[in-house]
């Protein structure tokens, strides 16, 4: 099923969970564009952050759709044993929705990864798990200090708690019972087919509907902004030449404050830059994220290429300018709920 060559492990058919949400279905692009030996096997329950239509244009020989749940258990018996590595990103994603109900994010995220790596111990199918920087808490504004893969996890949040709990687990599955398994925790994402309840998109698409964008608190909190097409080639280099039990943080240095993103996203559309309203802050809203990517770069030789975030951010208005059809049917129900909140 699986050798081992210069460039690291070959995987014949990867099982991608949550290959229909944002950054699962740009993986799932970046191995049909850069890894023409690989099959990709999609599992996704489409809750309201899956969408096919985010793989349509992929899908045939080469991808296949199952539609389904991660904490299904006869289903994944059918599902992974024909394949030989699994990249699981299926996650309840958004932290103020966690906030609001934090339920749906321990069942799929803390749940649902036990799940699959009971599958994967079962049918020795090599695991990957997808978790994000926020599992370390976070970080003072004058901080030197940058997030390393040795760090006492400290979470804030119910979405990035549930994150900390699937990550142990994933450590306790490879150290226990010998599950070849890698974690990598990456920083904040953009780019095309990320959902509009999240920060760029949400700011964006206001904007097109001549809406003011909405900053929460200060606006001075830190994000370390990557493309999600690099956070695709960091994955695929654990996932292949990654050491088994490892956490590698996936990070492009792209540290920026709120302010200063949403002004450039004001500029790069023509608008005034102080054209937003000041919201309510998030509650427990983490400070600062910042990731020291050194174990990646040194070790597996990645780099971004993503390396001129305004460029980067243009491309992804330029995206959501063109696609009114796919972000518009979400937007009203979107912003009902931020309302709702004060947000
Ligand atoms: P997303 O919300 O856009 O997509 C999540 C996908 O998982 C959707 O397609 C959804 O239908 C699917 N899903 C949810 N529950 C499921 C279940 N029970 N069974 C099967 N499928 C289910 O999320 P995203 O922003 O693309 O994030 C993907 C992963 O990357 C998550 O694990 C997240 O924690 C991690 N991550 C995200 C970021 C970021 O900036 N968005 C940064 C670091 C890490
Ligand atoms: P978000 O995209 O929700 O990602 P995360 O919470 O995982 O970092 O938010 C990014 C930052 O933007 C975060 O500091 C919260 C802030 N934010 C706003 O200021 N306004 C908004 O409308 C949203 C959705 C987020």
């Amino acid at each position: 099923m699986k050798d081992m060559s210069d460039e690291g492990m070959k995987f014949h058919c990867v099982l991608v969970s949550g290959g229909c949400g944002f950054i699962g279905s740009n993986f799932v692009r970046w191995v049909v564009e850069h890894q023409p030996d690989t099959r990709v096997v999609v599992l996704d329950a489409l809750t309201y952050a899956g969408r096919l239509d985010n793989i349509r244009d992929v899908l045939g020989d080469r991808v296949s759709f199952v539609h389904g749940d991660i904490r299904d258990a006869e289903l994944l018996d059918n599902v992974v044993p024909g394949c030989d590595a699994i990249v699981h990103f299926a996650a309840e994603s958004h932290n103020d929705n966690s906030i609001a109900d934090p339920g749906p994010f321990v069942s799929t995220n803390v749940t649902g990864t036990y799940r699959l790596l009971e599958a994967a111990r079962k049918y020795d199918v090599r695991f990957h798990q997808i978790s994000t920087d926020e599992v370390y808490g976070d970080l003072a504004l004058d901080d030197p200090a940058r997030f390393v893969e040795g760090r006492a996890y400290n979470p804030s949040s119910p979405y990035s708690s549930s994150k900390a709990a699937a990550d142990l687990l994933v450590r306790a599955w490879h150290r226990t019972y010998g599950v070849r398994a890698t974690i990598s925790n990456c920083s904040n994402n953009y780019g095309p087919y990320q959902h509009v309840e999240k920060f760029i998109p949400r700011q964006v698409t206001n904007i097109l509907m001549g809406v003011r964008p909405k900053l929460y608190g200060d606006g001075l909190n830190v994000r370390d902004w990557i493309h999600a097409q690099d956070h695709s080639s960091a994955v695929w280099a654990v996932l292949t030449r990654g050491r088994l039990g490892q956490t590698y943080l996936i990070g492009a240095d792209g540290e920026r404050d709120n302010l200063t993103v949403l002004r450039a996203i004001l500029r790069v559309m023509g608008r005034p830059e102080d054209g937003f309203d000041w919201v309510r802050d998030r509650p427990g809203h983490d400070r600062r994220y910042a990731i020291d990517p050194s174990k990646l770069r040194t070790e597996l030789g990645w780099a971004p290429v993503h390396t001129d975030f305004e460029s980067g951010l243009k491309a992804t208005v330029a995206w959501y300018e063109s696609h009114r059809g796919w972000w518009m049917p979400v937007k009203a129900a979107t912003e009902a709920k931020y309302k709702a909140q004060g947000q």
